[in-house]
């Protein structure tokens, strides 16, 4: 479809050379929010005041992302080697992850927003399994945007889990191994059922892909800012739409 769009294009006649914008922006945007910590020490404060200055980003980023004809909003909140950091900091990404789903659900269900969760949610302790539960279950009728919170996360955790999961059902007998192909995998992955994404964004500068989205990102554009994300905005993401759409996706073709 995007290559039959560009091809229109080339055959239009006033369209000069150079990159122009496709007709689709991006449908699943994914999010690397980085800089949180950085952007804390700058200012002389203690890391975690940057997580919370992240939630107020995230806030901001959730509202635009529907507006700006993105379905699928993939946030990476915590990942499974976060666990490493200090107690303090733990407690507190735990505590905003409480918050968020306590106090955002409600404003997030009138916006027609639904919450979903990607990641080792059973490994999480009760109080944050139950809340996200809720905002899931609260939420799970709306269809404006899907908001998947990516925590205790692992792109390798979560290939894992899907070969795991492939390997009980060749076992039990009701998988042939032959039969085993990309669509089956992707079909056991936390994301199942979901597009993979078109966009990754990084802030912070670091061009690394630090264990999201692996399998899925296969043929994501990847878009890095140097901005730290507490001080991400809807002007952001705009540009990085725009980027975007000067990008060529060949998905391997010529
Ligand atoms: C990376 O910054 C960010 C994280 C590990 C956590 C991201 C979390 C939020 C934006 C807020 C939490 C949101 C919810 C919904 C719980 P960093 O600390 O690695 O920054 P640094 O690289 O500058 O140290």
């Amino acid at each position: 479809m995007r290559r039959m769009v560009r091809r229109e294009r080339e055959a239009s006649p006033g369209v000069g050379p150079g990159p122009e914008p496709k007709a689709e922006g991006p449908r699943h945007v994914a999010i690397i929010m980085d800089g949180n910590g950085r952007w804390a020490v700058q200012r002389g404060l203690p890391r975690t005041a940057g997580h919370r200055a992240g939630v107020e980003a995230l806030r901001g980023v959730v509202k635009a992302a529907p507006e700006l004809g993105i379905k699928v909003l993939t946030c990476y909140a915590f990942s499974t080697e976060n666990w490493k950091r200090p107690k303090d900091e733990v407690d507190t990404l735990m505590s905003l992850l409480l918050e968020y789903c306590r106090l955002e659900a409600t404003t997030l269900h009138k916006n027609g927003v639904r919450i979903n969760a990607i990641g080792r949610i059973h490994e999480l302790p009760p109080a944050q399994q139950r809340e996200i539960e809720r905002a899931v279950n609260l939420t799970r009728g709306n269809d404006r945007l899907i908001l998947n919170l990516a925590v205790n996360y692992g792109g390798q955790a979560e290939l894992v889990d899907a070969f795991r999961s492939l390997a009980a059902e060749v076992q039990a007998g009701r998988l042939d191994p032959d039969r085993i192909d990309a669509a089956a995998v992707a079909s056991h992955l936390y994301t199942a059922g979901l597009p993979d994404p078109d966009l990754v964004i990084r802030t912070a500068g670091e061009m690394r892909l630090s264990n999201f989205l692996l399998w899925q990102a296969a043929y994501a554009e990847i878009w890095v800012t140097d901005v730290y994300w507490p001080d991400f905005t809807r002007e952001h993401l705009e540009q990085a739409l725009r980027e975007f759409a000067r990008r060529e996706r060949r998905f391997g073709a010529v």
